[in-house]
């Protein structure tokens, strides 16, 4: 029997051209076993008409806060009891804006307010209003108090442009509610991450950093979610859409991951060092621009060591969490990882080849070798979804004796 059989599932719907495809949303849920209810905003109706949705749900569709007979039969605060889940595809970002701001001023918001339900939000906006730091707050506000996002993808978009903002597909919408994260070996665990690179910065200007994507990173936070887990990711400036229902914290300096990390570390039980974070940063930040010399002489920067985040963590004396970190490396891999593992103090260390075409930095694909005390497994060359799931189930197994 489908994850949703019975399920009460109440489809919020925001004024986005995405809204289109939400009545498909509907149609898969009822397809899936759940009952679905749909809410409208203003806006949304000039997008869709209520009929449609009424005619694909079975129910009557609803919209106002203060229509008398709407009330009478079911209300915000019945409707917000009566959910099991409540899911807002599309969510534009004026609706993120105003749940961010706890506003009450139509139907759904209102129910927002008032149920207990998890909310989840399917954004879909275009990529520069999803990029917008004022969306990007509301964002982590909502992620902060609980809503999970799924979503949005990458790709064409309605307005012509292309990036991030597209709203998930309904098929992985309803895939993503299904999913047994809730019943998942990670259940009640908090896990730690770390992804992407770092950015020192030498003067306001210009930076020493990585090629690192941070894609390793986030499929692993992906993985981590999917087993249950309350995921927080500690990302330097990366590209990579978050995970549904990952928490992420940006940073842009190893000096300012590493105050995010000791501060969240009473709060973890499985911390994984996924970042390439640079070894060393300038001894002294410029406060202008530094100018080129004008006799054609050289300039030497001065560099000091960053922190190491990874070994700080697994020495750290008390709740040390189960410690995860990576190594790259272009030769004698196995001797140098798990001399590597050892020196650092971690309980496992993921090892893969750099400087091969095809895998590691900036490749979709990448294969590793993983050490712990005592034991080895290699997880063969997979897309980094893949793999990162692979890792995940070890992970698992080495630190809870289950799968
Ligand atoms: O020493 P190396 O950089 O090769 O070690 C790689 C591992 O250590 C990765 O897991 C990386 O995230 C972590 N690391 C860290 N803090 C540093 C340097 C590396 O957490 N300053």
């Amino acid at each position: 029997m489908s994850e949703l059989h019975g399920h009460h599932i109440l489809l919020g719907v925001s004024g986005g051209i995405a809204a289109y495809k939400s009545p498909e949303i509907v149609r898969r849920l009822r397809e899936a076993g759940a009952e679905v209810r749909v809410v409208m905003t203003a806006a949304a109706r000039a997008f869709v008409q209520p009929l449609t949705f009424q005619a694909v749900s079975g129910r009557p569709v609803h919209h106002d806060l203060l229509d008398a007979d709407a009330e009478a039969a079911m209300g915000h605060i019945e409707l917000a009891r009566w959910a099991d889940h409540v899911l807002i595809a599309p969510a534009s970002a004026d609706l993120m804006a105003r749940l961010a701001q706890g506003l009450a001023d139509d139907l759904l918001t209102t129910l927002c307010l008032a149920t207990d339900a998890p909310i989840s939000l399917a954004p879909a906006m275009n990529r520069l209003m999803w990029a917008n730091p004022a969306t990007r707050e509301n964002r982590e506000t909502l992620l902060r108090r609980g809503f999970h996002l799924l979503g949005p993808g990458e790709g064409d978009q309605a307005c012509g442009e292309v990036g991030a903002g597209r709203m998930w597909e309904p098929e992985a919408l309803v895939a993503a509610l299904a999913a047994p994260a809730s019943r998942g070996p990670l259940r009640g665990r908090r896990v730690l991450i770390t992804a992407g690179p770092t950015r020192e910065a030498i003067d306001p200007v210009r930076y020493l950093s990585n090629r690192s994507t941070g894609r390793m990173g986030f499929a692993i936070a992906a993985a981590a979610a999917e087993r249950g887990a309350t995921v927080t990711m500690v990302a330097g400036p990366c590209e990579s859409a978050t995970p549904c229902g990952v928490e992420r914290i940006d940073v842009e300096s190893a000096a300012e991951m590493h105050a995010v990390v000791m501060a969240r570390l009473a709060d973890t039980d499985v911390f994984i060092a996924a970042a390439a974070v640079a070894d060393y940063r300038a001894a002294r930040q410029a406060p202008a621009k530094i100018k080129k010399a004008d006799g054609g002489e050289g300039l030497t920067l001065e560099l000091v060591p960053n922190p190491d985040i990874l070994a700080e963590v697994a020495g750290a004396a008390e709740g040390r969490p189960y410690v995860v970190g990576f190594a790259a490396e272009t030769e004698r891999l196995a001797e140098y990882a798990e001399a590597k593992r050892r020196r650092k103090g971690a309980d496992m260390i993921a090892a893969n080849w750099v400087g091969r075409p095809g895998s590691g930095f900036e490749s979709e694909r990448n294969a590793l070798e993983v050490f712990w005390d005592g034991g080895h497994a290699s997880l063969a060359d997979a897309p980094k979804a893949e793999l990162a799931s692979n890792l995940m189930d070890l992970i698992v197994e080495r630190a809870y004796g289950q799968r």
